[in-house]
């Protein structure tokens, strides 16, 4: 009986669970055995996983986070972890992996395709960011979480007569930021893509008030710079070399603040926005998406990863979707400019 492995890597996602599901059920369907590796690409290191069956995968569309675990654990930063991770997919009987990640997760994906394991791709991270397809699955989830969430500052807001600032995630696209704040009617959109102009932001803010608003929201992605400069909690790197971010929510806070008069809350919404259950769209996605994956396994298509084109679900290859990241284009940010003040 040929058998499958699947993982999931990097930050969780809404819809994880979907795709497993999905996989699962279509190795099933054609009779290929499939196991669950547990934490990532450092559970294929440890020889950690389990079995995935019709059973284990009982009512898991709906729940958020992933039944697998997952790591940041980056096979090519650990000592002998190539000749280990190929050593032990040997060892453990795989025919083929299923790897579900964003750009570090299929990044490690496609060198190992390379060195000659079967590997396929999904895509997934609530920032959007990769490249190769038109969105990832987990995104629609957390750009509705934000987008209840500014709905709700906004009644505050406007009861106390202050401007609230929006930190969200977005480490190097703005996308989170540029959607959900165009959703729930921000009034300044500030995105990692374009550096942050305090003495524009604060003019923007004091002619929406002077024509007698007295409340504004900002969404701010925690990628933004001021000066050039990304805001970091400390100077510790992960095993992509990720330095933690946080906190340009709360200088733009004091900046508006202190430049303006306007009395100024912040709200960081930190890991609220990838936590709980996936939206329709994004379980129909992670479906479709789990489905193409395993489709390219039984037909022995690796090196590639499933995509979103349209409406439709294609294959790209791997190398495609890792060489660079899909950051907010400048016209997208004119849309969400016309409604600033
Ligand atoms: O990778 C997605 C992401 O949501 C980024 O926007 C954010 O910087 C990062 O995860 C934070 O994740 P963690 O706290 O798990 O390292």
């Amino acid at each position: 009986m040929s058998k499958v492995a699947i993982l999931t890597g990097g930050g969780d996602c809404p819809g994880l669970n979907a795709v497993i599901r999905a996989s699962t059920r279509t190795a099933l369907n054609n009779n290929w055995q499939v196991i669950g590796i547990q934490n990532g690409w450092r559970g294929l290191l440890e020889k950690s996983f389990k079995p995935l069956t019709l059973d284990s995968i009982s009512g898991i569309l709906p729940k958020g986070g992933t039944i697998l675990g997952t790591s940041r654990t980056n096979i090519y930063k650990q000592e002998n972890g190539p000749e280990t991770a190929i050593k032990n997919f040997k060892e453990m009987g795989l025919d083929a992996l299923i790897a579900i990640g964003g750009e570090d997760t299929l990044g490690v994906a496609n060198k190992l395709y390379q060195q000659g394991l079967n590997i396929v791709g999904v895509p997934k991270t609530i920032d959007n960011d990769l490249n190769a397809t038109d969105f990832t699955f987990g995104f629609d989830t957390a750009v509705n979480i934000v987008t209840e969430c500014i709905d709700r500052l906004h009644t505050t807001a406007e009861s106390h007569h202050r401007i609230i600032v929006v930190e969200v995630m977005g480490r190097h696209a703005g996308w989170i930021a540029l959607y959900s704040g165009i959703a729930g009617g921000a009034d300044v959109i500030l995105i990692p893509e374009i550096p942050i102009d305090i003495d524009e932001v604060c003019s923007i803010l004091k002619k929406r008030h002077s024509r007698g608003k007295t409340f504004s929201i900002v969404v701010v992605a925690e990628g933004a710079k001021i000066k050039e400069k990304e805001i970091t909690q400390n100077q510790q790197v992960d095993d992509f070399g990720h330095i933690k971010l946080g906190g340009i929510g709360h200088i733009l806070g004091d900046l508006i603040e202190k430049n303006t008069g306007f009395e100024t809350r912040v709200t960081v919404l930190g890991h609220i926005q990838r936590g709980g259950s996936p939206t329709s769209f994004d379980r129909i996605l992670a479906t479709r998406y789990g489905i193409k994956a395993m489709q390219l396994v039984l037909e022995g298509k690796f090196g590639r990863m499933a995509s979103l084109k349209g409406n439709e679900i294609i294959d790209v290859p791997l190398q495609d979707a890792v060489a660079e990241l899909k950051t907010v284009n400048q016209n997208f940010y004119e849309i969400a400019k016309i409604f600033f003040g």
